[in-house]
């Protein structure tokens, strides 16, 4: 469904998924809150991505690293020095902008009118100023193209600047003592600096991975299209750790599986594709995107690197601890090369809820009505079961909070008895409720209840002590 992003986010604050942070004080940029629905949801996906690798796979392990690292390792990592954006303010706005996205949407707007050569020519000439560190080249482009503040109009800039997307603070309480430190913007480093205790801990060998889920901060210049760029956010990282020159054969694999995962979630592969990085990170010497197509276009979700050693050898250099590791099949001793996997909690989070958002009509004649429901892999609704007992009367509500009671723990199951049973079911269909199950005279002979499904609206009857089983097999992976 190709639903406009403003629908996806009014949904997700009037259903309980997300709101803006601090909404009482207008909000704060770039920063939001889950709700009550949208924290379970993102739950299920991080215990799905944690289960995937590491019950999947034999060699791939755990860790929890803190958000604060000694300062040192983002000298290491090379984010104290090169982890900046351009920017530049427009001086009758006071607004501030990433200088390679103006030229990256002017560009865009060249392609549209069918002048390919010149967007090309124009990225091409800003990837060699930022290259050389060129700023007041950049900026001449900017002035050449005559791009103007969407805001003031003008084409009143400033200087290009770098500016450092790390977050920073001090430790220690008096202010003498106190140094700077920072909030992680990956949480990569703390894999990178643990890789030997868990190597050696853990009796691991090359080839194996470290899988993290933890919050990641960044500054970013402009924050744009709802929780796909934040300035907190959280990461799911695993650092695959091989033997030098076997990383283009795990990066393949990598690849593979990656795309595979999308795929289990219920996203159809019209929906994904794969992006070669044109540019490379500092880091890199093959990189490559899955894009999700966001209502704002195809766009970067996960980022699979071959980070070679630079990360482990910096950390080495820098700590003066060594950083190797001893193959026993060859006999030798040598720094692995690493192939990552990096996913934004939030950003699948995005395309999980623009994938699951479905509007349909639904009945004829006098009966077609609109349904929105969101159409979630079972294993991923927040709530997986409705209890409905058609009246409250007659014992019915006492029956259905018995069956409530016995299954609550197996699954998310929520007991419902307010208002007309067809506006139960649409409430549950827009928080994207696999089954409601109903309670009705029936169910007080024989004990059966009927499971009505969420896409299909059909029902069926079952037993209440086949519930458990039923319901428990169809929300499981
Ligand atoms: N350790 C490698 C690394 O951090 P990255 O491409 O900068 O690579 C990886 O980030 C993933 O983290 C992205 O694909 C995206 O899903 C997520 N991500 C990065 N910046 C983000 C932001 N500002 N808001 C939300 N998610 C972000």
């Amino acid at each position: 469904t190709a639903s406009a992003l403003k629908d996806i986010i009014s949904h997700a604050k009037e259903y309980g998924f997300v709101f803006p942070s601090s909404e009482i004080y207008d909000g704060l940029q770039a920063v939001y809150d889950y709700g009550q629905n949208g924290v379970e949801l993102k739950n299920n996906l991080k215990t799905v991505w944690y289960k995937a690798m590491t019950m999947l796979n034999d060699n791939v392990v755990g860790l929890d690293a803190s958000i604060f690292m000694h300062p040192l390792t983002w000298k290491a990592s090379g984010h104290v020095d090169s982890f900046n954006d351009p920017m530049i303010d427009n001086k009758d706005s006071k607004k501030r902008y990433r200088a390679d996205t103006l030229l990256e949407e002017r560009a865009a707007q060249l392609e549209d009118e069918g002048k390919e050569a010149e967007a090309k020519a124009l990225l091409q000439k800003m990837a060699k100023c930022l290259d050389a560190g060129d700023l007041e080249g950049v900026r001449q482009i900017i002035i050449d193209e005559n791009i103007k503040c969407p805001v003031s109009n003008t084409a009143n800039w400033t200087e290009v600047r770098q500016f450092n997307l790390m977050f920073s603070t001090q430790v220690g309480a008096v202010s003498e003592d106190a140094s700077l430190i920072y909030l992680r913007p990956e949480t990569a480093q703390g894999i990178f600096v643990n890789f030997l205790n868990v190597q050696k801990t853990g009796r691991m060998k090359v080839p194996f991975g470290i899988a993290q889920i933890g919050k990641a901060f960044r500054n970013e210049i402009v924050a744009r299209n709802f929780i796909f760029r934040m300035r907190e956010f959280e990461q799911m990282e695993m650092q695959f750790f091989v033997r030098p020159g076997t990383e283009m054969e795990w990066y393949a694999k990598w690849k593979e599986t990656r795309m595979k995962f999308h795929l289990a979630l219920g996203i159809p592969a019209t929906s994904l594709k794969f992006h070669d990085h044109d540019k490379l990170a500092h880091y890199a010497n093959a990189a490559v995107d899955i894009e999700y197509k966001f209502p704002f276009g195809f766009k970067e979700m996960e980022g699979i690197h071959s980070r070679t050693d630079f990360d482990l050898k910096a950390h080495q250099d820098l700590s003066r601890k060594k950083q190797q590791y001893f193959d026993p099949e060859i006999n030798e001793n040598y720094i692995p090369y690493v192939v990552e996997t990096s996913v934004g909690a939030d950003r699948l989070f995005l395309a999980i809820l623009c994938n699951a958002y479905t509007e349909e009509t639904v009945g004829e004649g006098e009966q077609e009505k609109q349904r929105v429901f969101l159409n979630f892999h079972p294993a991923l609704a927040p709530v997986k079961v409705a209890v409905l007992p058609l009246v409250k009367k007659d014992g019915l509500a006492e029956k259905a909070q018995e069956i409530t009671n016995s299954i609550k723990f197996a699954f998310n199951t929520t007991y419902d008895d307010g208002g007309a049973i067809g506006k139960r079911y649409t409430r549950q269909d827009l928080i994207g409720t696999p089954y409601c199950v109903v309670v009705d005279y029936q169910t007080m002979e024989d004990n059966t209840v009927t499971v009505r499904d969420r896409n299909t609206m059909t029902q069926e009857r079952i037993s209440i002590a086949d519930l458990k089983e039923k319901i428990g097999y169809a929300v499981s992976m």
